[in-house]
């Protein structure tokens, strides 16, 4: 241990204070090199001094537990979420993290810190909610970006993806991805516009006008969608017009099947504003109609039951975004409690598509 008195002594120094103002000055000196002139090298292939990776991942590791404090939804585990998340990945995360069993792009493996390749990566190690944090937030100065949307609970799928990377195989992982026809859209929505995933919207169902005004949406910010923004951002407005225009021509075939009968008679008299008059009559902008009233007005018959209830709890709890008309539906789901949300998704779920173009 270095002796203070003696460091005075032999630096012939007059006290305490002087040897304070002594290091001070040689802090900022040494501070003062660094921003001023230039001595710290930022070039990517130097590698950090001795100790500073350590100093870095244990503040990132701890920093990272002491914030993350969202609870897992219930759902987290189920197929669907896990291929939205293949989805999501497979657009915004594989360039950096590499695919199962693939390669890291050679500049990518160039990056200082260089991103994990998170399939041989010992994931586990982190909650789920850890990984949420991490995925929503991004990690300061190190390439690994935050989630561009508000929402957080489109971060989810992700995450209940990459816990079962330990499970994926590049044969899973391709059959959760692939999708040639219409490319990006058809990986998720399916190849006419029926997605049999529940998180995800059957587009089938919706006029052209909706589609492609959600498309426009999403593309400018107006509807909160990190998953949707990363498919819409560079779409031109007449690849926007084509594609609205294609899942429209196809015309609806089949339902969800939703099973509980006392769930879907609660929605249809909530959708009919039958009980206290708390919620506006859905069915009034909604259908079921024989003449849908305005093309903006989306219909939900046929639509999956946990994509309208996590709609609706947009909505109720916060900025949801849509087209022009979106307004409207802040009113509407401004008092719904939770049950509600869930009788009324079950009831249009259980009904068929209804007609497009009547
Ligand atoms: C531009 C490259 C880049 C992109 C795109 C990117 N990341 Fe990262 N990611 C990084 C880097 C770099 C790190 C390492 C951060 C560190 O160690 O300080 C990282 C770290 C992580 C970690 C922490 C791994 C660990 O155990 O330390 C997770 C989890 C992660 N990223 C998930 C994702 C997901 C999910 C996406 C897509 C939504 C994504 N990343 C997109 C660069 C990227
Ligand atoms: C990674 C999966 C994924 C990809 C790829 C994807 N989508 Fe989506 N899409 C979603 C999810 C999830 C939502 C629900 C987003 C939300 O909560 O607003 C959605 C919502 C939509 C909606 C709004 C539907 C409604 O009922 O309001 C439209 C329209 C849409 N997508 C069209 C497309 C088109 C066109 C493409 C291709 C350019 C595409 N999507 C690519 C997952 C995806
Ligand atoms: C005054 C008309 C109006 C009323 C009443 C109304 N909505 Fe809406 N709803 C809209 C409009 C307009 C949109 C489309 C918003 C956008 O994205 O631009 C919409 C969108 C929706 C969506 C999203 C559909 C999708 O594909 O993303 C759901 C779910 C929904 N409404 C459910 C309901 C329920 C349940 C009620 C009754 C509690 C209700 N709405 C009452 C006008 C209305």
């Amino acid at each position: 241990m270095i002796d203070p008195r003696r460091l005075i002594e032999n630096l012939g120094l007059k006290g305490v204070r002087d040897l304070t103002i002594l290091i001070v000055v040689l802090v900022l000196g040494f501070a003062g090199a660094v921003v001023g002139v230039g001595l710290y090298n930022v070039s990517a292939r130097a590698d950090h001094f001795p100790g500073v990776t350590w100093v870095l991942h244990t503040t990132f590791r701890n920093s990272v537990s002491l914030r993350a404090d969202e609870t897992p939804p219930d759902d987290l585990s189920t197929p669907g979420m896990i291929s939205l998340g293949a989805g999501h990945y497979e657009q915004a995360c594989a360039e950096c993290h590499a695919r199962p069993g693939g390669q890291q792009d050679a500049t990518v493996e160039e990056m200082l810190p260089r991103p994990p390749k998170l399939f041989s990566t010992e994931l586990s190690r982190w909650s789920a909610s850890e990984l949420h944090w991490i995925v929503y937030n991004g990690v300061k100065m190190s390439g690994m970006p935050g989630w561009p949307a508000e929402r957080t609970d489109d971060v989810w799928p992700i995450v209940a993806f990459l816990r079962s990377a330990g499970e994926m195989t590049p044969e899973n992982y391709a059959a959760a991805t692939g999708g040639e026809e219409r490319g990006r859209c058809a990986m998720c929505h399916g190849a006419e516009g029926v997605s049999t995933n529940p998180q995800i919207p059957r587009l089938d169902i919706l006029s052209s006008e909706y589609v492609a005004q959600s498309l426009r949406a999403y593309r400018e910010g107006g509807r909160d969608s990190a998953i949707m923004a990363q498919a819409a951002r560079a779409l031109d407005d007449q690849t926007i017009e084509r594609l609205a225009n294609s899942f429209d021509a196809l015309g609806p075939s089949g339902s969800d099947g939703i099973v509980d009968a006392k769930q879907v008679l609660r929605g249809r008299a909530l959708a009919n504003a039958e009980g206290e008059g708390r919620t506006p009559s859905c069915s009034a902008c909604h259908g079921p109609w024989q003449h849908r009233l305005n093309e903006a007005f989306p219909s939900l018959s046929g639509q999956h039951a946990p994509y309208l209830a996590a709609q609706l709890r947009l909505w109720r709890d916060g900025p949801r975004g849509g087209g022009q008309a979106a307004e409207l539906m802040h009113h509407a789901a401004e008092n719904l409690t939770d049950n509600e949300i869930a009788a009324l998704a079950s009831y249009y779920a259980s009904r068929d598509p209804a007609p497009i173009n009547p």
